[in-house]
């Protein structure tokens, strides 16, 4: 493999055996909390403190999870082929980083990240946000977690379709394709030449977009893909 580009897209089934909930699954976050309430900017408004207590709650579950094969494996990769290998995470939990990883977009956020609603400045987040939270900058108590909620435009989208439409390689991990513009990447990006993996728990609901799928496990799957991709 010789300046192949890969762009891989992450999702929270990447991040299930370092103990963080997925979104749809069984038990998964969005049955136990209603989307409208806790990921809408008119969830919000209506009750802030709900959504602080939300993700305070995942800020420390993020903060004492660890980095599982999976994510370390994504690691080598990049470290073996520096610049060519990007991840672009629909996760906010900050593992790929703690694993190493160096070329990382998170597409909808980070816990790690307060933003105040009013002026937009940005700053590392405190463990616990509270509503009453000044902006450092502005001082109005305006300051949300820097997520992206339904309704929000993700982060760098301009430059993940670029990266898209240079892929050699696009592969998709642990997510249920269901969210856009996440779930059309793999469209995008088989488009403009690219091939396809999906290697995730079972099918996404984008499956027959993909041109090959491995099935199992994060932790097993993707440190035996990324072996392959090596050659060890
Ligand atoms: P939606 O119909 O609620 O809103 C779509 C919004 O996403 C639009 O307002 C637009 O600004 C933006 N958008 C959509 N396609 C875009 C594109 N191609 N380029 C730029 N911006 C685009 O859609 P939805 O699927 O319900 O979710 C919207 C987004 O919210 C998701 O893509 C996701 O990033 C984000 N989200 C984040 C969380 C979270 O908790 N982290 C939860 C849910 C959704
Ligand atoms: N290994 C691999 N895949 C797994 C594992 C595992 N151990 N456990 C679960 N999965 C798979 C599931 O089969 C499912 O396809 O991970 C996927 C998780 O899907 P979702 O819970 O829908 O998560 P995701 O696709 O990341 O959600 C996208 O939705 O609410 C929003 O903004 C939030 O970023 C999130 C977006």
């Amino acid at each position: 493999m010789s300046a192949e580009k890969i762009v891989i897209l992450t999702g929270a089934g990447i991040s299930a055996e370092s103990g963080l909930g997925t979104f749809r699954d069984e038990d998964g976050l969005w049955a136990q909390h209603r989307i409208e309430d806790v990921a809408t900017p008119e969830g919000f408004a209506a009750n802030p403190q709900l959504v602080h207590d939300f993700y305070n709650a995942r800020r420390a579950q993020s903060v004492a999870a660890t980095p599982n094969a999976a994510h370390q494996a994504l690691a080598r990769l990049e470290a073996a082929h520096p610049g060519e290998v990007l991840v672009v995470t629909q996760n906010v939990d900050g593992l790929h980083e703690a694993a190493g990883s160096k070329a990382v977009m998170h597409m909808h956020g980070a816990l790690s990240g307060a933003l105040c609603a009013a002026c937009e400045n940005r700053w590392p987040a405190p463990m616990v946000m509270a509503p009453s939270d000044p902006c450092p900058v502005c001082a109005k108590p305006t300051t949300r977690p820097d997520i992206v909620w339904f309704g929000e435009m993700p982060y760098d989208m301009d430059q993940i379709w670029d990266h898209l439409r240079a892929a050699d390689l696009f592969v998709a991990i642990g997510t249920s394709g269901n969210v856009y513009p996440a779930a059309a990447f793999v469209q995008d990006a088989a488009r403009y030449g690219a091939h396809t993996v999906e290697l995730n728990l079972e099918a996404s609901a984008t499956i027959s977009d993909f041109a090959e799928a491995r099935f199992g496990k994060a932790s097993e799957v993707v440190p035996a893909w990324v072996a392959e991709v090596l050659g060890t």
